[in-house]
């Protein structure tokens, strides 16, 4: 069965990456939720994508550059004509306190490829065992080091690694990254591909699937979950995909 994961929450119709984001996932009935994470000047980890905040506050500048107490003044629903208010930055920890409260599942996705973020991975790891979240949660990157780094760190917590391209020689990549399972740009992904995967105990998660006709590819070829903006779509059509 094909899981949907609402994509930085429910983006499509709330403020990416937001409390209200993902309350909306979870009102949607979506599986679990993705989202993004970086390190802040004194090193709290906030939940936000892009490595600047320009794009989607009502501040400028980089992550990394401001402490937790300057980024939580901004706005993360600046960009949708007051709408929703006033809507914080979340803090990981924020985030999975209430998932703690809820069935979801959460892919946190480390945002470490342009920025390494020393400690980024210990950090999240730490927060995720607090919680103890460890079987509700996936780690992705687009940075495979990081991914078999988290390995050696929390072997009991799953890696996948997200690509664009095609990977040459996929599952022995995958194998040597000791990582269980891929989170492909969906044009990458073939029935083929996914049966193959699946053969060998890994999961395949294709990212980002807003068309409906690409949501019935998808659930066609029986993919172990899809990230979408839009999970209230996905569910509907889920439900009419034989
Ligand atoms: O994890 C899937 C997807 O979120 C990766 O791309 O840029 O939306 O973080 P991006
Ligand atoms: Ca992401």
């Amino acid at each position: 069965m094909t899981l949907i994961f609402a994509h930085r929450g429910a983006a499509g119709t709330y403020p990416e990456n937001t409390m209200a984001a993902f309350l909306e996932a979870e009102r949607a009935g979506a599986d679990g939720i993705e989202l993004d994470v970086q390190l802040t000047k004194d090193g709290e980890i906030v939940v936000i994508h892009d490595e600047t905040v320009d794009r989607t506050t009502d501040g400028s500048g980089w992550v990394h550059g401001m402490t937790y107490r300057e980024l939580r003044k901004l706005n993360a629903a600046a960009k949708w004509d007051g709408r929703y208010g006033h809507c914080p930055i979340p803090h990981l920890e924020e985030v999975l306190a209430w998932l703690g409260s809820t069935r979801l599942f959460v892919n946190i996705e480390l945002k470490n490829s342009l920025i390494a973020y020393e400690t980024l991975e210990q950090k999240t790891i730490a927060l995720v065992r607090r919680h103890g979240l460890e079987k509700r949660t996936l780690l992705s990157s687009f940075n495979h080091n990081s991914m078999r780094f988290c390995r050696t760190v929390a072997p009991e917590i799953e890696t996948a690694l997200l690509y664009m391209e095609p990977l040459y020689d996929p599952w022995t990549y995958v194998r040597a990254m000791k990582a269980d399972g891929v989170h492909p740009y969906h044009r990458t992904v073939t029935a083929a591909f996914v049966a193959d995967a699946q053969r060998r105990g890994l999961a395949v998660r294709p990212f980002t699937i807003n068309k409906t006709e690409v949501m019935k590819t998808m659930f066609a070829y029986g993919v172990d979950a899809i990230f979408t903006d839009h999970p209230r779509r996905a569910k509907e059509w889920k439900e009419k995909t034989p």
